[in-house]
Order: C-alpha cells, then structure tokens, then sequence
C-alpha cells in the first residue's frame, strides 16, 4: 500500500497541558506502517516534543524559520537552532506566514537553502487566495510560488522537498477544494516539481479543513500523498482518525 503522510500543524493553539494529553495518547496509537506522521509545533514546545514522542514513524518539526543564518537577529530562529534541538523538518511558505507576515517568495528560497544545508525537510506550503481562485489564476499562481521559491536550489539537494497544496480559501474556514480540484491541482504541482527538478518523487499533500469526516475521501485520491492539517490535529483522537481513513 502506498505510504500516504499525515502532517498536524498546531499553530499557535496548544500549550503543555494539551501537548501532555496528546503525546500520551498518540504513544498509545495501533501501528499503522504505512503512515509516516509529521507534527509542526510552536518553538518553545518543540524541544520538549521531540524529546518525547517516538521519532520513529513521527517527524517532529517546526512552523517557521528565519531567512538569514546566523548573527544579530533578535527574537529570530535559525535552521542551525532546529537542528541542534533534533527538529527534522520545517513549514515554510504557509499562507498564514505569507498573507499576515508578508513573506515573500524570495525570503520562502532563503529559508528552504538554509533548512536543506542542515538536512531539515522543507515543507513548502503553497496555494491561491479566493480572489485568484475566482479569477481562474489557480495554476499560474503555483507555477509561480513553485519556481520562485525553488530557483537556485540543486535538484539533488532539493530530494527531500515535500510540498502541500492549501488552497488559502480552504483554510480555517471549514470549506474544502473538490475532490476534482483537489487532484486537478496536485497533479499540476507535480508536473511543474518535474519540469523544474527532473525526475524526482516530491510528495505532495492537501491541505485547508481537512477533518475526520472529509479525509476519507480525500486521501484516497490516487495523487495525493497525505494531508496537512490544522484545526483538527489538536484533538489527537480527530488526528488518529483521519490516519485510519487511508485504511479504509
Ligand atoms: P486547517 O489548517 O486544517 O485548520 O484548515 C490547515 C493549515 O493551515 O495547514
């Protein structure tokens, strides 16, 4: 069965009592061998996360990182810092990071160089607004994140690149893509990852209000690789439940 990635980003909407409660129960999970887990966590919680969970089908990651390396950065996180803690891979690019934080494509290429030179998994995170969704701009709009936040790169380092497709409209709101959207879109991903890198596998995962009632259907569209979720990975019971779709 194809390995399919169940991704949890907790944004800024956790803190320790819920990490305790969530990191006892997901110990407790069955075994589900063809599902690789991936948790996004706060900064001040993630050293405590990745001491605790069992890295073994769970990557523990963070949110964020700064564009620059090293120096005078007050309040900044570097990717030599996420290394150092054990963090294994990164969201960069979230919508939420480009729309409120005005992040740019630019700055997006620098932290994916500074993630891939401390062997940190960039999750690159992209996705049309509902303006450019209305206008039909969908496709141009990804092109363009894509080869804009990739330009540069080495093909061979960019080998442990994972991608997600969030539409910025699904986001929080509770609505979702279709599933023919969802796939249209994907796909589309997956053949400007090839024009720009050649022949190499990216996984490409769904996100925007992915839950327990929708996963089902979305995971088992053929070319989506997983999900990234965030409203519904801070209940761990939601969160297991949505790994049991790809069984089903
Ligand atoms: P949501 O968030 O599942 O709450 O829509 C997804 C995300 O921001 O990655």
């Amino acid at each position: 069965m194809k390995k399919k990635y169940i991704f949890g980003n907790w944004k800024m909407s956790v803190d320790s009592a819920l990490i305790h409660g969530f990191v006892a129960k997901f110990a407790q999970r069955r075994d589900l061998p063809n599902i690789e887990f991936g948790l996004a966590v706060p900064f001040v919680y993630l050293d405590n996360v990745v001491c605790s969970i069992d890295s073994s089908n769970c990557l523990i990651g963070a949110q964020n990182v700064c564009e620059y390396q090293k120096g005078a950065y007050t309040g900044e996180i570097s990717a030599e810092m996420l290394a150092d803690i054990g963090a294994k891979f990164c969201l960069v690019g979230h919508s939420e990071r480009r729309h409120i934080f005005n992040e740019s494509n630019l700055s997006i290429n620098h932290k994916i160089i500074n993630l891939l030179d401390k062997d940190i998994i960039p999750l690159l995170c992209i996705g049309e607004t509902l303006q450019e969704y209305e206008q039909c701009t969908t496709k141009a709009v990804l092109a363009k994140q894509l080869e804009e936040c990739l330009q540069g790169i080495d093909a061979d380092k960019l080998k442990r690149l994972m991608v997600a497709y969030e539409p910025v409209w699904a986001i929080g709101t509770g609505k979702t893509a279709t599933t023919k959207e969802i796939a249209d879109c994907v796909d589309f991903t997956k053949d400007t990852l090839h024009s720009i890198l050649g022949d190499v596998q990216i996984p490409v995962l769904y996100g925007g209000s992915v839950n327990d009632k929708n996963a089902g259907e979305i995971l088992s569209i053929d070319v989506v690789d997983g999900a990234l979720i965030g409203g519904a990975s801070l209940d761990v019971d939601k969160f297991l439940a949505i790994a049991d779709k790809v069984l089903d």
